[in-house]
């Protein structure tokens, strides 16, 4: 290959020092990793597999040796010398990053299959520009299996992305078992299917390998229609079952309190919970009398003044149990407790109003982030959708307006995949190829970003064999 080895990765790191010299592939025989990072050793068997280099694990003077060392938050070094190739990490996640870099590094390196075939030397430091880099996946509108998911979440370390938000319930799904949704647990309108407790404790596991948090949504009080056709008395009237909970209801709180605190158990290890909070209709609830009395009593001038009275209780409720409530953002004006994240879809000038209030902010812009939306006009499409290209996912920077303004209040950036129309067939497809542009679009330093260096690093990759290889994790 005639770029320098370090080159070509994606997500561009932060800092390469080029050296001189070159580490013969055919040198690397053994590696070895720290008892913490012995979730990588099937990884590298497997790579080694695939690029024919037998190597074996040892305990001593190794080839390749991963070791924990005092780095940031995820962050990872490695330096290829003409003899060995030492890899540091501080946590799960730096130790996977490092291992993908180095696989892009090998499967470069390889790509003539000659005995003659080496690393160039190099030591490459790497840590994120974001501490949120997330992705979300909606499995109620189209169910995905545990094994998918696994699958899945492998894929998404690869990419550095260290949040897995799933959208566990929603309208037209609901898949995970709950004592308090058991009538409809794993129906669906377009897919049925629900995870286990069994399945869920893997997927937690597999996630805390990977360094990746999962960030369950149970998505109220709109979005609920399934939910409600089933559990008619949390309708504002239960003749006519909605998609809006009854928020006048002192019923509907204790409920939907009941279900996070059971989402909580499921999910031991997530710090932060999704409650949703989007696209919630006000008719409904201006003639409930329920909703209208509540009103009165709280003294609130209007519906939209109910509903966020509503989801404040319900975030105080997971504040008060020691983990931070995420909301979508409302677009309407209303504001939260200023442990809740804002998560801004829609309105890009939100931040300007929730961060002075204390909230913090994460970037998933539609029409920036969505990747329901189609690649191009080619791909099938519906009408609420935009086009998004690789190079638009590539060039979105929550810093792009009010930089000033949004910095400290900004923690990152969340990919969006609905699943109206996605089945579990179709959603590699809609992952690939854009994640290499949102990998260094959440991770890399702008100053090291170029989206013309970003296509070449990409196309040497794909030829390299490596993209087909990640696909098929
Ligand atoms: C959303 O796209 N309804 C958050
Ligand atoms: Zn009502």
């Amino acid at each position: 290959m005639k770029e320098h080895t370090a080159k070509i990765l994606i997500p561009a790191p932060l800092e390469v020092t080029e050296k001189t010299g070159k580490l013969l592939l055919n040198k690397l025989k053994t590696f070895s990793l720290c008892n913490d990072f012995g979730a990588l050793n099937a990884d590298i068997e497997k790579l080694s597999s695939a690029l024919k280099m037998n190597l074996k694990p040892s305990a001593q003077n190794a080839d390749i040796i991963f070791e924990r060392a005092d780095l940031k938050k995820n962050a990872w070094q490695i330096n290829i010398s003409p003899e060995k190739i030492n890899v540091y990490a501080n946590d799960n996640a730096g130790a996977t990053y490092a291992f993908y870099a180095l696989m892009q590094m090998l499967f470069a390196a390889s790509i003539k299959g000659l005995p003659e075939d080496a690393l160039d030397c190099a030591d490459i430091y790497d840590e994120p520009r974001f501490e949120w880099r997330g992705f979300m996946l909606d499995c109620a509108r189209h169910f995905q299996s545990a094994d998918f998911i696994k699958k899945f979440l492998k894929t998404l370390a690869a990419f550095r992305i260290n949040s897995f938000h799933w959208h566990l319930a929603d309208s037209q799904g609901w898949r995970y078992p709950s004592r308090f949704a058991d009538k409809i647990t794993g129906k669906g309108c377009w897919s049925c299917g629900n995870y286990t407790i069994d399945e869920l404790k893997e997927i937690n596991q597999c996630a805390n390998e990977l360094g990746i948090r999962i960030i369950p949504e149970v998505d109220v009080p709109g979005h609920s229609e399934l939910f409600l056709e089933n559990y008619r008395e949390y309708n504002c009237d239960p003749d006519q079952p909605g998609t809006e909970f009854c928020i006048g209801n002192p019923e509907t709180l204790k409920l939907l309190k009941n279900i996070y605190a059971e989402l909580m158990e499921i999910f031991p290890d997530s710090p932060i919970i999704h409650i949703g909070g989007d696209e919630a209709e006000t008719a409904n609830w201006d003639k409930c009398p329920k909703c209208l009395a509540a009103m009165k009593e709280k003294n609130l001038k209007n519906s939209r003044e109910l509903e966020n009275s509503f989801m404040t209780e319900l975030a105080e409720f997971i504040i008060e149990r020691g983990r931070t409530p995420m909301i979508w953002g409302t677009c309407s004006g209303q504001l939260y407790p200023t442990e809740t994240i804002i998560q801004m879809w829609l309105d890009i000038r939100e931040p300007l109003k929730v961060i002075p209030h204390g909230n913090k902010t994460v970037y998933s812009v539609h029409n920036s982030l969505y990747f329901d939306y189609p690649a191009n006009l080619d791909e099938p499409w519906e009408t609420w959708m935009f086009e998004l290209s690789e190079k638009g996912v590539y060039m979105t920077d929550p810093y792009i307006i009010w930089p000033e303004k949004v910095k400290d209040g900004t923690l990152g950036t969340e990919a969006c995949l609905w699943t109206e129309t996605i089945p579990q067939h179709r959603v590699m497809s809609k992952l690939f190829p854009r994640i290499f542009a949102y990998s260094e679009c959440a991770w890399s330093a702008p100053d090291n970003k170029s989206w013309h260096d970003f296509v070449r690093r990409k196309e040497l990759l794909d030829a390299s064999g490596y993209t087909d290889y990640i696909k098929n994790l």
